[in-house]
């Protein structure tokens, strides 16, 4: 069967429902019906997308659709999948990166074919429309056909599958979580320090944009060793005691933060080449002795 001639449905339409539900429309998929908690999210998805059909029951996007995503948060996957009726052969997939497939046997049981489909992206707002997903990675799994259908979407969308083991799927997704949100806390934390030189943490962030924009840049276009700059990459000890002298003093609370992050740098400097083993030491000693302090472990 031609995958554009699927009828296709979503249940839950929240971020990643409504970004996936749109994008898929505009590649041409038939995305027919749509339900979620609320019935007014449900047509305010249903309104953006023509043939598209709000319901107020998931069980009639189960009944009508040949595949259907369900994009409700991920602790609401399996009492969906488990308390729908599924017509035998229905395609029923899920969005989320932490967890397999297996989550959905309570639809498999009934004889659906059942897989996972997680696009390694943000979807922050309830809009959906403009997300970026050329380029973006979508762990694929399921049997075939649907593993093959799966594929075929990820590319029609701009993107490209990626196979992950279902032991691997925490570290698949927790890769993710420190590629995005803690970035941002890591941002929240720099910015933040604005506030104890009189500024906002909003003008910070103004500062620090451009300078996260470029190392992002540096990523995609040389790699991680030749993007890493600053000074535990030149060995420069005594610019890291007076970081680590002004956050005692003016913010203790970043203190262990910088020092786990700066322990990691001290790794990467020394993969680079950029510090031998006795700077190392030197960097990783300084950095365990305040991280211990900072902690009120430090006897002696
Ligand atoms: N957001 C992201 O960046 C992102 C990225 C990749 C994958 N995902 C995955 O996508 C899935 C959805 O995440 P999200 O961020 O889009 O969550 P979300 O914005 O909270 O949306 C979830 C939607 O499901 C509806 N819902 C909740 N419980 C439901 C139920 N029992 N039955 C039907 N609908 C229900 C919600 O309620 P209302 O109808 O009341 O609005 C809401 O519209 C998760 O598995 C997540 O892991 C998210």
């Amino acid at each position: 069967m031609d995958s554009k001639s699927l009828r296709v449905g979503f249940m839950g339409a929240g971020r990643a429902g409504t970004a996936l539900a749109l994008a898929l429309h505009h590649k041409g998929y038939a995305v027919s019906a749509v339900a979620s908690r609320t019935p007014a999210s449900a047509l305010a998805l249903a309104e953006r997308i023509d043939g598209c059909v709000p319901h107020a029951k998931a069980q009639q996007v189960a009944d009508d659709c040949d595949l259907v995503f369900i994009t409700t948060p991920d602790d609401a996957i399996e009492t969906v999948a488990k308390e729908l009726r599924w017509r035998r052969g229905t395609w029923v997939v899920h969005c989320s990166g932490a967890k397999s497939a297996a989550v959905l046997e309570g639809a498999r049981e009934q004889g659906a074919m059942v897989g996972s489909f997680h696009p390694m992206q943000t979807f922050p707002g309830a809009g959906g429309a403009g997300v970026e997903l050329s380029g973006v990675a979508f762990a694929v799994e399921g049997p075939p056909p649907l593993l093959e259908t799966l594929k075929e979407m990820a590319h029609a969308l701009g993107g490209w599958p990626v196979e992950i083991r279902p032991q691997d799927r925490a570290l698949y997704h927790l890769s993710g979580f420190l590629a995005c949100g803690a970035v941002i806390t890591l941002l929240a934390e720099a910015a933040g320090l604005w506030k104890v030189m009189g500024y906002s943490r909003e003008q910070g962030l103004e500062v620090l944009l451009p300078l996260l924009q470029t190392t992002v840049n540096n990523l995609g276009e040389q790699g991680i060793l030749a993007s890493l700059t600053g000074p535990i990459s030149r060995g420069d000890v005594g610019t890291v005691q007076r970081h680590l002298d002004a956050l005692e003093s003016q913010a203790p609370s970043v203190l262990p933060l910088y020092c786990q992050v700066a322990l990691g740098t001290v790794a990467l400097a020394r993969e680079k080449g950029g510090i031998d083993k006795a700077k190392e030491r030197e960097l990783v000693g300084l950095l365990e002795e305040r991280l211990a302090r900072a902690r009120g472990l430090f006897v002696g």
